[in-house]
């Protein structure tokens, strides 16, 4: 251990259910090493105001549990110009900052790549966000809990469906992605899955649908991810809806509700090794890099690579929720 004597740790972009308990992990991580810690307070934009509070194993006590993030977070405009970066840096230098865990999504990671090709001060990324969108992890921190979230939102959607024999469009989030509607759909045995990832193969919607519609069922649940190219559920229920007259059709948007709530188990445990890894990569020597973890082990994966190459979803779950719907 060297030169590391001090670090700051940021949340950053929409919040994550498991940030509270990374940020626990960074902080306990540290102090354990006997470095200092500091939280900066809203993202990027606490670094350019200079937001940052001396944080100890009592400033993180009793969060593991809960959702949110005890350090807010933000989308900041201004860290995108030269001026915001060199603002923040002298911030940084002045408060004798060494190092800084960033917990966020790719959005955040092209900040974190950029400041370190102009600065010289390590940041090391943790993936948090509910979309598991980015490449080099097989899990953000978020997404195991918004994914029950919705598995239990459109169960109860279910119960209601098939009470009067209804068509409901349930839209979930993911951005661009189409991990949370693939997974949800799935395991609630949904009968048929929108989702961005089938881009460019030409797609009968309503063959889609009537694949999972054989039957004269009681009930039907079309999970459409937000970045289906078609547009949302209710462009997509509008245009079906003549189509399958034999029922009352019906849309519900999840929204930010998913964003929300108690983490899960996963997401703690995930949390808490990718937290503790980003600050022991900080000791080593690492910049530029996110910690990830890959087939149950921790890896690091280049900024450069975790924001520019694209995860893709399981093509065999896409078929396996056709085979399942029939
Ligand atoms: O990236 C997380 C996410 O919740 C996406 O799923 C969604 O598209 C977006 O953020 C919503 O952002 P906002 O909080 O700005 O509405």
């Amino acid at each position: 251990m060297g030169k590391i004597k001090k670090i700051g740790v940021l949340t950053s972009g929409g919040d994550a259910p498991g940030m509270n308990a990374a940020i626990r992990a960074v902080v306990r991580t540290a102090v354990y090493n006997k470095i200092e810690v500091m939280g900066i307070r809203q993202g990027y934009q606490g670094m350019i105001d200079a937001n940052f509070n001396e944080m100890n194993s009592n400033s993180v006590s009793d969060i593991i549990q809960r959702g949110g993030t005890i350090l807010k977070t933000a989308r900041c405009e201004k860290f995108r110009t030269p001026e915001g970066r060199k603002k923040a840096y002298d911030n940084l230098r002045e408060a004798q900052i060494d190092g800084v865990v960033v917990i966020g999504g790719d959005g955040s990671f092209t900040g974190a790549r950029i400041f370190n090709e102009e600065y010289d001060i390590p940041f090391v990324g943790v993936p948090g966000t509910i979309d598991n969108d980015i490449y080099g992890t097989d899990y953000t921190i978020g997404y195991d809990t918004a994914l029950n979230t919705v598995v239990e939102a459109v169960d109860k959607i279910r119960d209601t469906a098939s009470a009067h024999n209804r068509m409901f469009f349930v839209e979930v989030m993911g951005a661009e992605a189409g991990f949370i509607a693939l997974y949800s759909g799935i395991a609630t045995g949904a009968e048929a899955i929108l989702i961005p990832e089938t881009r460019g193969e030409s797609r009968d919607l309503k063959k889609m649908i009537e694949t999972g519609n054989k039957r004269k069922k009681s009930s039907n649940i079309i999970i459409v991810a937000e970045g289906e190219q078609e547009g949302g559920a209710f462009a997509i229920a509008e245009k079906l809806k003549d189509d399958f007259k034999e029922y009352d059709v019906r849309v519900s948007v999840l929204g930010h509700l998913q964003r929300g709530g108690s983490p899960s188990a996963i997401d703690r445990v995930n949390a808490s090794r990718l937290g503790h890894a980003a600050v022991e990569a900080l000791l080593d020597d690492q910049k530029s890099v996110m910690v990830g973890i890959q087939n149950g082990e921790i890896s690091l994966v280049p900024f450069r690579k975790a924001v520019k190459l694209h995860k893709d979803v399981n093509h065999d779950l896409i078929t396996l929720a056709e085979i399942l719907s029939v």
